[in-house]
C-alpha cells in the first residue's frame, strides 16, 4: 500500500467509529488517506479526530470556498489510487446506485475514475431489504467492491448480517484491489456452490443445509487472487460477489448443464457444491395428496458433476471437496483416487459442524501429500485454499509433479501421504 493515495468515505453510521482505527491501519501500511464526511457521519465522530490521524484537513462540504480553492474536488477525485467508503450505509448505497451527487462525497465517487470499495453497515434488516439487495446487486454489477458485511451482534442489539467488517479485514481486503495481479492473474475458475434442489411435486423438494458460504468465500478468494470466476450457484440467499460472473441453478441437472457449458474455458474448476447424490425418479406434475399412511419417494442416482468434469479430455486442473461424517481423512482419500482428483478439500460435517456457520476446518489433501488449513472463518480458509491451489496449478503448469515441491518446502504443516 506504501504511497497509495486512498480517500476514505464516512457516512452516517454508528460504526463510523471504527473508522479513525482504519486510518491508522491504512496509514501503518504506508497510504496517504484524505477523509470525507458527510454531514450524519459528523454527528457519530468529529472532523477533528479524523484530521488527528489522518493528519489533514478533513474535507466536509461541497460548498467549502477554502478547501475548495486549496483542491477542487474534481481534482480530489483524480487524486485518488482508490476510494473506500466505510461505513457505507444503506442510504449512501442508495445514491451511489442512483448516481447521485448531492454532496461531497457521492460527487467524488461520480467524479472519480478510481476503483471504489465500500463497507456497508446498517441493521440486519436494512441489509436484507430488497432495496438495499438490488442497490449491492447495481453496484456489484458495475464493479464496485462491496466489502463485507459482517454477521454478529449488532448496536441496535439486534443479529444478523450488517455489522462493519473490522479496521485489519477492510485493509487485508483492499490489497488486491490497489495491486491488481497474483497468483491466478489470467487465469479462469469454475465454481460451484451452494446446495441444490431435486423436485418431488410443485411445491416441495428435496435438499440439503449448504448455505453456499465456503464457495461464494472461494469466488471471492480466486477474484482477489487475479483469476476471472464464474460461480455456478445453487439456490442461496447471498449477494453475488463484485467482479464475479454468476450462474443461477437449481436442481443437479442444472448444474450439471451449466458447468458442462462453461467449463471448456475454465483453468481450473473447484466444486463445493452439496450437489444432491439422488433426485425423485418421476417428480409428480400435480401435489401428492395425503392419501396413504405412508409415502415411499422412487429415487435414481443423478449425475456426479465433478468426476465428469475430471473426466473430460481436456480437463482443466480439478478440485472437490469432502463433506464427511466419520473418517474423514480416509474416505477423502478415497474420493481423490476414485474421482480422480488433482486436489480434495476436506472437512467434518453434521452435529453442527461446517453447514450454515461462518467457521470451518479444512485440510487439503493430493497424491502424494497433505496441508492443514486450521481452523477459522469461511473467508479466511478459502484464502488459503486458492493460494495452495495456485501454487500447486503453478507446478503443474511448470510441468513439475503435482504438488511434490508444495510439500517439500511447507515445513512441519506437510505430512507425506
Ligand atoms: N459432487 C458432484 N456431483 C454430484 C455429487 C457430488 O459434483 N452429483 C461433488 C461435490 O461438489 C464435492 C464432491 O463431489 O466436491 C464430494 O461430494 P460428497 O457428497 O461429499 O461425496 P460423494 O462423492 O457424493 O460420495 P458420498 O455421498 O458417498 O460420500
Amino acid at each position: 500500500m506504501h504511497g497509495k493515495r486512498i480517500l476514505l468515505g464516512v457516512s452516517g453510521g454508528i460504526a463510523a467509529y471504527k473508522s479513525p482505527d482504519l486510518v491508522r491501519r491504512l496509514r501503518e501500511r504506508g497510504a496517504e488517506v484524505q477523509v470525507v464526511m458527510t454531514e450524519a457521519a459528523q454527528k457519530f465522530v468529529t472532523p477533528m479526530t479524523f484530521q488527528a490521524v489522518s493528519g489533514r484537513p478533513v474535507r466536509t462540504d461541497l460548498w467549502d470556498e477554502a478547501a475548495e480553492s486549496a483542491m477542487g474536488h474534481i481534482e480530489l477525485a483524480r487524486w485518488a489510487n482508490l476510494i473506500l467508503v466505510a461505513p457505507a450505509t444503506a442510504d449512501f448505497l442508495a445514491r451511489l446506485a442512483n448516481g447521485l451527487a448531492d454532496n461531497l462525497l457521492t460527487t467524488l465517487c461520480l467524479a472519480s475514475e478510481a476503483p471504489i470499495a465500500v463497507a456497508p453497515a446498517m441493521n440486519q434488516a436494512m441489509w436484507r431489504h430488497a432495496a438495499t439487495r438490488a442497490n449491492v446487486e447495481v453496484l456489484t454489477r458495475r464493479g464496485v467492491h462491496v466489502l463485507g458485511p459482517a454477521e454478529g451482534e449488532q448496536a441496535c442489539g439486534e443479529f444478523g448480517a450488517g455489522r462493519m467488517l473490522e479496521p485489519l479485514e477492510i485493509v487485508e481486503r483492499l490489497v488486491p484491489i490497489l495491486s491488481p495481479g497474483g497468483p491466478l492473474r489470467g487465469r479462469r475458475v469454475l465454481i460451484t456452490a451452494g446446495p441444490t434442489r431435486e423436485r418431488i411435486d410443485p411445491v416441495r423438494f428435496i435438499s440439503n443445509r449448504s448455505s453456499g458460504r465456503m464457495g461464494f468465500a472461494v469466488a471471492e478468494a480466486a477474484r482477489d487472487a487475479g483469476a476471472e470466476v464464474v460461480l455456478v450457484a445453487g439456490p442461496v440467499s447471498l449477494p453475488t460477489p463484485s467482479g464475479v460472473r454468476r450462474v443461477d441453478v437449481e436442481s443437479a441437472a442444472e448444474m450439471y448443464e451449466a458447468v458442462m457449458r462453461e467449463v471448456g474455458n475454465a483453468d481450473i474448476y473447484i466444486s463445493t457444491a452439496a450437489v444432491a447424490d439422488y433426485r425423485p425418479a418421476r417428480p409428480a406434475d400435480q401435489k401428492i395428496k395425503k392419501t396413504s399412511d405412508r409415502l415411499g419417494i422412487d429415487m435414481e442416482r443423478t449425475t456426479d458433476i465433478l468426476a465428469a468434469v475430471a473426466a473430460l479430455p481436456r480437463r482443466p486442473f480439478v478440485v472437490g471437496f469432502a463433506a464427511e461424517t466419520e473418517s474423514v481423512e480416509q474416505n477423502a482419500r478415497a474420493k481423490l483416487v476414485k474421482k480422480n482428483l488433482d486436489m480434495i478439500a476436506a472437512n467434518e460435517v453434521g452435529h453442527d459442524k461446517a453447514f450454515d456457520c461462518p467457521d470451518n476446518e479444512l485440510f487439503v489433501l493430493w497424491r502424494g501429500g497433505r496441508r492443514d488449513l486450521g481452523h477459522g472463518p469461511k473467508t479466511a480458509l478459502a484464502r488459503s485454499l486458492i493460494a495452495v491451489i495456485a501454487e500447486a496449478y503453478a507446478q503443474r503448469e511448470e510441468g513439475a509433479a503435482v504438488c511434490d515441491g508444495a510439500a517439500a518446502h511447507d515445513g512441519a504443516r506437510v505430512t507425506s501421504a
